[in-house]
């Protein structure tokens, strides 16, 4: 049978920079063309000193762009289309200049403006000389740009132009294309006939029959991973508590008020399902005399007795069986990474995501979130600013990329 190349009707945007391996990326085009792709090349200006438009014009079968303009008739080369049409941003050579100022948002060419208008994943290909590649503001811009969810193809050892041996080779065409194509070939669908539990919003927990201790929680993002999961094909069992959004209505869906409530639910279907994702933000404390009759204000202060309330989350993964797999939320204000590898740890997980409350567009009722992924083996992976539909899509992509690895 033949193979269905992964670059089949790709739309690949290569960006060139100054430095000496822009030679081989002629190289590069002629293969992502033969199999399939369609190719935009991008140059900065000082990339022409080592490879011609010319020639990645002919081989690309398209004008390989540099400037704004086009003609002195003002017909410009739109960045902000270009970084939308876009299936793939690869930037290679990428030299230590090019990676400071992807780090820093500089926008100071064609190439650089595209690269902040693109919506699509974007990989990096970096070839510099041994001490630039060690140094440590290097290391940083290229930790920075990792941490935005950029893909680094790493450098390869050998002779550098400089004529000292060590890293900094740009990684061959071909060992660079086998990279996309790995990154591009569709994945197990993981969730595919799956039964997933999953729990949204905030619990409440009466104070009286007007009053409750609640959290800001939406449900946005445990709906939109809901969402996801039915696309995926996924049988998806609902539980939410107190939100401000209308759940999906292609699942069954159950409304619980306080953690006890959403507890006996979650005991009830979690039995059957293969996976569970906690997303549901439940109060840790109960009021213990719950008032009859709404509290008058009669003293200055009022003292109400919290007791705490079950971990749901905790309690599923001490019943859990083998195959089940359990996922859960932290949401942190202070020393994030080390209090969700400690719940991860705590509560028996197979992975934990973190949400930050320090990002404004992250968190609680805004439509944004950024999150990091953190999986027992000691994987993670983060997920940049995006709406939370799109940061559900991302986080289910790579969550199911690890169960298929480690749980298939
Ligand atoms: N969780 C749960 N039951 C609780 C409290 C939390 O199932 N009573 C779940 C949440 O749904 C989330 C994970 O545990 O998936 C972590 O919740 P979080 O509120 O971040 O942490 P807590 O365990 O409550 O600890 P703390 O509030 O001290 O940070």
């Amino acid at each position: 049978m033949l193979r269905k190349s992964p670059f089949k009707h790709k739309k690949i945007l290569i960006g060139i920079t100054g430095g000496i391996a822009a030679y081989k990326i002629p190289q590069l085009v002629r293969i992502l063309k033969k199999e399939g792709a369609e190719v935009q090349v991008v140059l900065s200006e000082s990339a022409k000193s080592f490879v011609t438009p010319q020639t990645l014009s002919v081989l690309s079968e398209k004008p390989a762009l540099s400037d704004f303009f086009k003609s002195d008739q003002g017909e410009w080369n739109n960045h902000v289309h270009l970084g939308l049409w876009a299936d793939l941003i690869l930037i290679a050579p990428a030299g230590a200049n090019t990676l400071a100022k992807m780090s820093h948002g500089i926008c100071d060419n064609l190439l650089m403006s595209v690269i902040l208008s693109a919506r699509c994943p974007i990989f990096v290909a970096p070839a510099m000389d041994l001490d630039m590649w060690t140094h440590p503001s290097t290391q940083s811009n290229i930790q920075t740009l990792v941490n935005r969810g950029v893909h680094m193809i790493e450098p390869e050892e050998g002779s550098l132009a400089s004529g000292l041996e060590g890293k900094g080779r740009m990684a061959e065409p071909e060992n660079i294309a086998h990279v996309l194509s790995g990154y591009l070939a569709p994945k197990p669908n993981y969730f595919l006939g799956k039964r997933v539990l999953v729990t949204a919003g905030g619990t409440q927990e009466p104070i009286d029959p007007v009053r409750y201790i609640g959290n800001h929680s939406s449900g946005k993002m445990g709906f939109a991973i809901a969402e996801q999961l039915i696309q995926l094909g996924a049988e998806v069992e609902l539980v939410y508590g107190a939100v401000t959004v209308v759940p999906p209505t292609n699942c069954q869906s159950y409304q619980t008020r306080t953690a006890k409530e959403m507890k006996a639910k979650c005991d009830e279907i979690f039995p059957t399902c293969d996976v569970l994702i906690m997303a549901a933000a439940v109060a840790d404390y109960h009021v213990v005399d719950v008032a009859a009759e709404k509290i008058k204000k009669t003293d200055d202060t009022l003292m109400l007795a919290l007791a705490k309330n079950p971990d749901i989350l905790k309690s599923l993964s001490e019943a859990k069986k083998e195959h089940q797999v359990l996922i859960g939320f932290a949401l942190e204000t202070e020393q994030e990474e080390f209090h969700a590898l400690e719940k991860l740890q705590k509560k028996n997980l197979d992975c934990i995501v973190l949400n930050s409350l320090n990002n404004p567009k992250a968190g609680f009722a805004v439509d944004t979130n950024e999150v990091t992924l953190f999986c027992k083996d000691g994987e993670q992976y983060h997920i940049p600013t995006q709406q939370k539909d799109e940061v559900a899509a991302a986080l289910l992509n790579k969550v199911g990329d690890w169960l298929s690895k480690t749980n298939p």
